[in-house]
């Protein structure tokens, strides 16, 4: 996102305030309620975004130096995740070779080999079998062809991406879409994992994606919450292939404008906060405290349930802020978790049930909603369905 993007950006929300006007070109789409309820449909999304789709799983800071692990079972695979000795990225389906166990326990760690906790057989960094134990008394068998089974892995721009089936290379340009200036403009791994949080909804996952989607409702679902540092129904959005960036505009626009007219002073990274949808279940946000990065997944095999994970990347610069503030990392995750699921995801629960009742057939996403209809065509798309319609408004 060089400069002259930035202001391009920024020149669109300035114009939108003075003209008053929020949406994009374009009309109302009407989705079926059935998306957020259909098992079959459920079980075609499942294989084809969290099976076969590479995933952005974190920023590069979650194995900040060689020979560190990520271990995660988010998606529903258990995957372990290294930057081996050479500081290569190396991904394994975490299964152990011998009887299927878990090799490795959720957590992020620094470790050069791995024991697997059932009978202790013993597996390195690149995955090699270095060790059965007690190989006497097991019987012959070739190590070599029981490495951990690799998955396909890249790091771009300071993401992690990892498709959890064997297969193909993971394809840059598919992944990003564009986005590769961007992601660069934001030196993502200079940013270091501050925590991370788990929310469960009772939901269909893509209306966890939806919530992020439009701030139409920021006056007023958040009121008290997000709507006192940013400007609701404001938006500035583009689209890069499956991918899409939604900037809104911070309260501090307002006071920025008033002190200095020349926009090319603007701090952007302060009077914005910059969104992105990484196809096909992360929202990406950029801001001046650092980058939050949101991945959300189904749950227990239901077309009514979802599992956010929330992991905040924090700013190098505002790292020493809050240690000066006394404002623990806690308090600030708690803040982004109240607002998501005390407010947003309890209208998506609403809307699951709603759904589940039947009582009516669709929903509609305005003008001003344009990343929604983005979000339900690309996924759309991704399973070969016909796209939605939109209507003139
Ligand atoms: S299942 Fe891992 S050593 Fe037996
Ligand atoms: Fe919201």
């Amino acid at each position: 996102m060089d400069k002259s993007e930035r202001l391009r950006v920024l020149g669109t929300l300035a114009d939108r305030m003075d003209r008053g006007t929020t949406a994009d070109a374009g009309g109302i789409m009407r989705v079926p309620m059935s998306d957020f309820t259909c098992p079959r449909l459920f079980t075609r999304e499942r294989e084809a975004f969290f099976r076969n789709t590479p995933l952005c799983m974190g920023l590069s800071s979650e194995l900040p130096a060689p020979n560190t692990y990520w271990s995660d079972n988010a998606t529903g695979i258990p995957i372990l995740m290294v930057r081996d000795g050479g500081g290569a990225f190396r991904a394994y389906a975490n299964v152990c070779r011998h009887r299927g166990s878990k090799v490795v326990p959720e957590g992020r760690g620094s470790k050069t080999r791995f024991v697997c906790p059932f009978h202790a057989w013993t597996y390195g960094i690149d995955g090699r079998l270095l060790k059965v134990y007690k190989d006497c008394h097991f019987g012959n068998v070739s190590s070599r062809k029981l490495s951990l089974i690799a998955l396909p892995a890249a790091e771009l721009h300071g993401t992690l991406w990892v498709r959890p089936t064997p297969g193909d290379p993971v394809d840059e340009d598919e992944c990003l879409g564009g986005l590769q200036d961007d992601l660069a403009h934001w030196h993502l791994p200079d940013h270091p994992v501050a925590g991370s949080q788990t929310i469960d909804a009772r939901m269909n996952w893509k209306l966890g994606i939806d919530s992020y989607g439009e701030i139409y409702h920021l006056n007023v679902l958040h009121e008290k919450t997000a709507a006192k540092a940013a400007l609701g129904n404001l938006q500035a959005i583009d689209r890069f292939q499956r991918n899409l960036r939604m900037v809104v505009a911070n309260q501090q626009l307002k006071l920025m404008r008033f002190l200095m007219p020349a926009m090319d002073r603007w701090p952007y990274r302060q009077v914005t906060s910059t969104m992105y949808f990484i196809y096909p279940n992360v929202i990406m946000v950029v801001d001046t405290f650092g980058v939050d990065l949101v991945r959300i997944f189904p749950l227990d095999d239901s077309p009514s349930k979802s599992r956010t994970i929330h992991t905040w990347y924090i700013h190098p610069n505002v790292q020493e802020h809050f240690e000066d503030q006394a404002m623990s990392y806690e308090e600030r995750l708690k803040t982004f978790r109240d607002a998501v699921e005390l407010e947003d995801y309890a209208m998506g629960e609403d809307v699951q049930l709603n759904a589940e009742m039947g009582l009516q057939a669709e929903i509609l996403l305005g003008r001003n909603e344009g990343a929604l209809h983005h979000f339900h065509n690309v996924h759309r798309s991704g399973i070969g369905r016909d796209l939605l319609p939109v209507e003139e408004a």
